[in-house]
């Protein structure tokens, strides 16, 4: 390779390095659960080394924040570890006070003391962002700074839009960092990976050869007292728009040019766009029995705990592909699995239907394997579908993803955030079912989901569940 050819390969993926860290919503339940645990391993890997910042309007002092961080990381995280959650002490601020309050970015600005790459972490309400970030923008704490933002963002095309536009008034796109957790996973990037860098796969990733493609997300809990902030928001709202588009966004991209963020960004958000909005008809809503009787869900909700979704990618490599989506609360398992299924082979006697199959595990294990047929010793011409290859990996990668994610955001890599065109095109897909367009059925928990989604993967042999579960009846 040419010296020049090598020096575009090595482009730095990476910007400005962050000088602090601030995180709003500090004596919050997401920080609490996931933040404090993450910036230990930070310290820990060498990844984080500057100020970090935690504000709050809690009444509380420095000491009772530690005193959080030290709880947060024994209960959510791997224990205290040593010298890592000391070190992360000696490097922790707070700042106690209201958003509204011009004095709190007063103190915050003089305990930036100069950093000139600040990363701030919205780890609040979405209803609070339009204070703060015009807070951020008058204490002149956003200067060079850039912005992290956790999901939802927006609950339709127009709330999305107007969230952009907040943000964007004191920080232009390329400082925003939108979290959606499902890209730190391991298991999803590992999508991108495995697609580009195989040579066997490329030939047959396309709509020749691939028969159909199906997501299932399927949690063995109910709404784990998020009964309020489920009922306002709904399965489609809350797994569909975001993380399980965002699979399909991997799996359906073409390649990118190279692996500067924007390339990887411009094709997945190019996917988005070649799926025509999802019609009624392709949607089957469920509600597990019980749900209404949740604290903070209304006694005659409306709200879906269960989608199913039929949709299709547009593009030169997908038309015709059938892509499907289902996820549900209190289903009989918890697994997220994507199943790739080739189409069958022409010779009429061998030919069976699922004969090569791609199964991805996402979570909570990650696991990838093909399978193909092979016969059956002995006289007869009978076969057998055996798995050739396989990797299984045990690993629960929930607070690994907001760790990888946390230190790109702070290493200024986007790569694996969304970008606002993709957020908005992604919402322009579930716009026409959002809401109660369709009917409700009401499921068993423990069940699959009510039986009339079916008819969603009738003519592709069914639904495919997670390996290790039966096929339902
Ligand atoms: C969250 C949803 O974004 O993702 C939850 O709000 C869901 O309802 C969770 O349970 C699933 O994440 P994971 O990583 O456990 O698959």
């Amino acid at each position: 390779m040419s010296p020049a050819a090598e020096a575009f390969w090595q482009r730095p993926k990476t910007s400005t390095r962050s000088d602090a860290l601030v995180f709003f919503g500090a004596t919050g339940d997401l920080a609490y659960k996931k933040i404090f645990p993450a910036l230990q391993s930070m310290v820990e890997s060498g990844v984080l080394g500057c100020k970090v910042i935690g504000v709050a309007k809690a009444g509380w002092t420095l000491e009772q924040l530690k005193a959080r961080a030290h709880e947060s990381v024994q209960t959510h995280g791997p224990g205290v570890r040593e010298p890592a959650f000391s070190k992360l002490m000696s490097m922790l601020e707070y700042v106690d006070g209201d958003y509204g309050d011009p004095a709190t970015f007063t103190q915050l600005k003089s305990l930036l003391d100069g950093a000139r790459a600040a990363t701030h972490y919205l780890a609040i309400p979405p209803t609070l962002f339009a204070t703060v970030v015009e807070a951020l923008a008058k204490s002149s704490c956003a200067q060079g700074a850039r912005v992290v933002v956790e999901k939802p963002f927006g609950r339709d095309l127009a709330s999305a839009e107007q969230l952009n536009r907040i943000l964007h008034q004191a920080f232009p796109e390329q400082s925003v960092f939108r979290i959606d957790h499902y890209l730190g996973k391991e298991a999803v990037e590992n999508l991108l990976f495995f697609r580009f860098s195989n040579t066997f796969l490329e030939p047959i990733w396309n709509r020749n050869y691939v028969e159909s493609v199906q997501i299932t997300m399927a949690e063995n809990f109910g709404v784990q007292g998020r009964g309020k902030f489920y009922d306002e928001t709904g399965c489609i709202r809350d797994v569909v728009q975001n993380h399980l588009l965002q699979v399909i966004g991997f799996l359906a991209m073409e390649p990118p040019s190279d692996l500067y963020w924007e390339s990887v960004r411009n094709e997945v958000a190019d996917v988005f766009r070649a799926i025509p909005p999802i019609q009624p008809e392709e949607v089957v809503r469920g509600q597990f029995v019980g749900y209404r009787q949740e604290p903070g869900v209304a006694p005659a909700s409306q709200v879906e705990t269960y989608a199913a979704v039929r949709l299709q990618v547009s593009s030169w490599r997908w038309d015709g592909v059938p892509f499907l989506i289902r996820s549900g609360k209190c289903m009989p398992v918890t697994a997220t699995e994507v199943v790739v299924k080739l189409r069958r082979p022409p010779l009429r006697k061998l030919a069976r239907r699922d004969a090569n199959t791609f199964r991805f595990r996402l979570g909570p294990d990650v696991a990838l394997s093909l399978s193909a047929r092979v016969k059956k010793p002995g006289t007869e011409l009978v076969g057998e579908t055996v798995e050739l290859a396989a990797v299984k990996r045990e690993t629960s990668d929930e607070a690994d993803a907001y760790e990888r994610l946390l230190t790109d955001a702070m290493n200024g890599d986007a790569t694996l955030f969304v970008r606002q065109d993709a957020v908005e095109a992604a919402w322009a897909v579930v716009e026409p079912v959002l809401g109660n367009v369709t009917p409700l059925h009401f499921y068993e928990p423990g069940s699959w989901g009510p039986p009339d989604a079916d008819r969603l993967a009738a003519d592709l042999g069914g639904w495919d569940n997670p390996a290790g579960t039966p096929k339902s009846p």
